[in-house]
């Protein structure tokens, strides 16, 4: 029988400060080593999840909804929502925080998919997703449209 894992078991928390070298010239975060940031966090949910080294098959729209600023602390949240064979979908979180002032914010989401590979480099069918809380059935749910829709543009 196949294995099931719940969201619980690879959820990762990853935590980092903005330094200027992650910065555009007006002190704001780059889009792109914020994406970095998130892909790292994603692998590790997949990886933890499939026990098997897994590669970024697909990121779906990214949102920005808010800028960070040199010195903020940013913490981002990788999920798990579903498995499929030898994919996974991981939403993903950022939220950056002032030092001074406590305030937190949500400034970045987006969903990305990862595929398992094995010794070869081939897609290898991962565990199952369990999920147990109303909002992990509720992602679980709604995974399998939006894979449909992502494959659709593939
Ligand atoms: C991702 C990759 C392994 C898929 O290999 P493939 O031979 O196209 O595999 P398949 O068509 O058999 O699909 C395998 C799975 O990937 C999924 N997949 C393939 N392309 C996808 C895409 N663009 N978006 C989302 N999922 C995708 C399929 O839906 C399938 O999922 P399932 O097994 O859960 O049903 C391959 O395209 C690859 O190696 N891409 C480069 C990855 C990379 O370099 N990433 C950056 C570094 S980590």
């Amino acid at each position: 029988m196949q294995k099931s894992k719940s969201p619980k078991h690879s959820e990762t928390i990853m935590t980092e400060v903005v330094f200027p070298n992650d910065t555009n010239p007006m002190g704001m975060l780059q889009g792109g080593r914020m994406v970095q940031w998130m892909d790292i966090a994603s692998a590790v949910c997949a990886q933890n999840h499939a026990e098997r080294i897994c590669v970024t098959a697909s990121i779906d729209v990214v949102k920005f909804k808010a800028p960070a600023k040199v010195g903020d602390i940013i913490t981002i949240k990788a999920k798990i929502t579903r498995s499929f064979n030898s994919s996974m979908e991981i939403f993903v979180q950022a939220w950056a925080k002032k030092v001074i002032s406590q305030k937190a914010y949500l400034i970045n989401e987006a969903y990305f998919t990862f595929v398992a590979i094995d010794d070869d480099a081939s897609p290898v069918a991962v565990p199952l997703v369990k999920p147990s809380t109303e909002e992990e059935k509720s992602e679980y749910a709604k995974a399998e449209l939006r894979k449909t829709a992502r494959l659709l543009n593939k």
